[in-house]
């Protein structure tokens, strides 16, 4: 069993596959930090609390006077506001005494089989026999605030899965204030901070720099995980490397605002704190009542940040997607957003379709302006009724015609939004997400509707599911074109406003559920003006995510390159576009743009009517080349082998396959230089089997191929790019 307790010492270990991770029952009955790092044998734990020379100003609690015991200092598995800890808290909670000093006290626990599930929210999930949970309960004995610390372990996951249940336990109602998943301290703080930043058209871009003597915060107030940041941050050794070193990953699994800080005190410790954002948010709790928090992912690697990020995707893939999809190799797409914009009939999606089943692709994808009266982006969003005008006859007969071709069909919707000039808005102007006396801001000219309302989540489902049942849809990209505003939703009492951001996520994910429990069989596709919702959580209920709306290929390397830190290549939704590509003006080999979208989930974004008969035979290759290698691709090991944010001329990843039998090898040449020498050292494959690479046809051993590497050096032009195929041959 991978969770112990120790009566005598009070001690609570988990062993997570290679990590270890323990706290312990201290003084004042609270629960102390002891390790998190490579797995320990058992043993004795104690001696590892942070203790103090004392000075006034780091106070003891009530009934200590005079002992070296300060919350001021101590590592903590849950800090609360207010009463001694002067750093970043996880828990605030404002009583009826009007104080959010907060005081939490371990009353007992309970260790069973199975993880923990989450209430309305996205969660690790694992059979009864793979998982442990253990359930701490901490109490605050004045507001009768009951806190369960839920930990999971999962069987082969060097991973903990961490939450918050908080009950009010008490007579009167309490107002949470912050509400954090997890709290991880550290007895020092000689890390880099790693994170994913970004903007539209350019997410997940890479930034390390050292910790230092402050807060840092890495968040989101758009009510949306948001290009600007995504719900991750990592704490690395100063020498950790791709390969090498110590890495603690920090996810969290929720779609809305939210909060990663960091802080480094005066005495050289370091705290992480990760939740929902706790600017803009309030929760009242009536008593009775329960509130949980969203799942946080802790995962130590001691192999480097490549490590963690194997641990991520394969946890991810395996436990957090859900559904028909998660394992089975997606189709190729193509789909019609790039290649006509508004622009499209009945007429041109076929002549498109037709092509693209020559060609061998297998599905169709119908983007933004088949509904309502919408030809550009200025109206009709919540009027889910065909354009009969565009599609005569309705949805039934043309996907019968895409179907006959031998394509799947796949539709657009973006629900969660609404026209000033759609019918929906004209009936039901107070659906709108605006605080009242407010006018709402205005994005993309389009308002965000009250998901935090029953009625409006009814709404979206009966009419989506009404399309969906009106023609074979095998696929729904689900977009998500702005941010919120004004987020303060009239149906609810004014004391309860800042409840709306959380409220709004969890109505989201409540229509979710029921849309993709009604159709198991329809692939789901999460967007948010390309990859602005690229979330843990948002993978619960789509297995793949367009990445961005950036489809040039060499920028696609940045930012795939990033994305991958988290999450597994089989959500990384990418495409051949165009050239010169509509977002940069570049242009792009085509087998490029190819070898690049190769990387994760494949298709098409272009105007296949359109390409010459040589680029149809290269489309055919690519279309060979994903059947082959798409299975290595989705279910194999993802090594990161050149940064681009490193090195400007070159960029190169692989995936090996789970029995090190095969692997692909991807070296992109962003930008060329004189005498260009590259000797590319491989990564995960086996030592001592021996490799027949597809570029040469030479067969190297596989530990040749990792130290010495591959020899590329020639001439390379700009944005040039090769995949190369391992294969064991002995
Ligand atoms: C967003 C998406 C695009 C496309 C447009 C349609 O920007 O990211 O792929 O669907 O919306 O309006």
């Amino acid at each position: 069993m991978p969770i112990y307790y120790n009566e005598q010492t009070k001690t609570f270990r988990l062993d997570a596959g290679k990590a270890s991770y323990a706290f312990c029952v201290g003084p004042c009955d609270t629960l102390i930090h002891l390790y998190f790092g490579p797995r320990i044998p058992d043993g004795d734990l104690s001696g590892l609390e942070f203790s103090l020379g004392l000075s006034s100003f780091s106070p003891n609690p009530p009934g200590m006077a005079g002992s070296r015991f300060t919350l001021d200092a101590a590592l903590q598995e849950y800090p609360a506001n207010g009463a001694g800890d002067y750093r970043l808290s996880a828990l605030a909670i404002r009583g009826e005494n009007g104080s959010s000093a907060t005081c939490l006290r371990y009353r007992s626990h309970e260790i069973r089989d199975g993880k923990y599930a989450l209430e309305g929210m996205p969660a690790v999930y694992a059979g009864e026999a793979a998982a442990q949970t253990l359930d701490v309960l901490l109490e605050d004995p004045l507001t009768g605030a009951e806190v369960h610390l839920l930990y999971g372990v999962i069987e082969g996951f060097d991973a903990i899965t961490r939450a918050a249940v908080i009950r009010n336990a008490g007579s009167a109602p309490f107002v949470i204030e912050k509400a954090a998943s997890a709290a991880l301290d550290f007895p020092r703080m000689d890390f880099d901070l790693v994170h994913l930043y970004g903007q539209w058209a350019q997410e997940r871009q890479l930034s390390r720099a050292p910790l230092t003597h402050d807060i840092r915060t890495i968040a989101s107030k758009r009510g949306s995980s948001s290009h600007n940041h995504t719900p991750f941050a990592a704490l690395a050794g100063k020498y950790t490397s791709e390969t090498h070193g110590e890495a603690y990953g920090m996810s969290l699994i929720y779609s809305g605002s939210f909060a990663i800080e960091t802080e480094c005190d005066a005495y050289d410790a370091a705290r992480a704190v990760l939740g929902i954002n706790p600017i803009d948010f309030e929760w009242i709790l009536a008593p009775g009542e329960r509130f949980s928090t969203p799942e946080a992912v802790l995962v130590y690697s001691g192999e480097g940040l490549g490590g963690m990020s194997r641990t991520f995707h394969k946890l991810y893939r395996r436990h957090l997607c859900r559904g028909e999809w998660k394992e089975k190799i997606r189709p190729i797409l193509v789909n019609n957003w790039e290649a006509t914009y508004f622009n499209f009939n009945e007429e041109k999606l076929l002549a498109i379709a037709k092509d693209a089943a020559e060609l061998g692709i297998e599905m169709l994808v119908m983007d933004d302006g088949w509904f309502g009266k919408r030809n550009d982006d200025k109206s009709s969003l919540g009027d889910w009724f065909v354009n009969e005008e565009k599609l005569k006859g309705g949805l039934k007969p043309l996907v019968e015609k895409v179907n006959a071709l031998g394509l799947q069909f796949g539709i657009w919707f973006e629900p969660e939004m609404i026209s000033p000039d759609s019918d929906l808005f004209r009936v039901h102007p107070d659906w709108v997400l605006c605080a009242p006396g407010r006018k709402p801001s205005i994005a993309r000219n389009q308002y965000v509707l009250d998901m935090t309302r029953k009625e409006v989540r009814d709404y979206l489902f009966d009419t989506i599911s009404g399309v969906l049942h009106s023609a074979n849809i095998a696929y729904v990209k689900w977009d998500f074109n702005r941010n919120l505003t004004e987020a303060a939703s009239p149906a609810l009492p004014p004391e309860r406003r800042k409840e709306t951001g959380h409220r709004y996520v969890l109505g989201l994910y409540e229509l979710l559920e029921r849309l993709t429990s009604a159709f198991p069989r329809v692939l789901f596709e999460g967007c948010s003006g390309g990859g602005g919702r690229f979330d843990p959580a948002m993978l619960y209920y789509s297995p793949q995510i367009w990445t961005s709306d950036d489809s040039d290929a060499i920028e696609r390397c940045r930012i795939q390159y990033g994305t991958s830190f988290v999450y597994p290549p089989s959500s990384i939704s990418a495409h051949v576009s165009a050239v010169p590509n509509h977002q940069t003006g570049r242009v792009t080999d085509f087998s490029t743009r190819g070898n690049v979208a190769m990387a994760g989930a494949f298709g098409y974004e272009l105007d296949l009517t359109k390409l010459t008969a040589e680029e149809k035979e290269l489309v055919k290759q690519q279309v060979a080349q994903y059947h082959a290698y798409a299975p290595l691709v989705q279910d194999g090991d993802f090594y990161r082998l050149i940064s681009p944010f490193e090195d400007e001329n070159r960029c190169a990843w692989m995936s090996v396959s789970p029995d090190r039998s095969e692997a692909l090898v991807t070296f992109v040449v962003p930008k060329t230089k004189v005498n260009f020498t590259s000797y590319l050292r491989l990564a995960g494959l086996d030592p001592d089997r021996f490799y027949e690479d597809s570029l040469t046809g030479a067969v190297r051993s596989g530990s040749l191929l990792m130290n010495a590497g591959l020899n590329l050096s020639r001439t390379w032009r700009d944005g040039e790019s090769v995949l190369i195929h391992l294969k064991a041959v002995q």
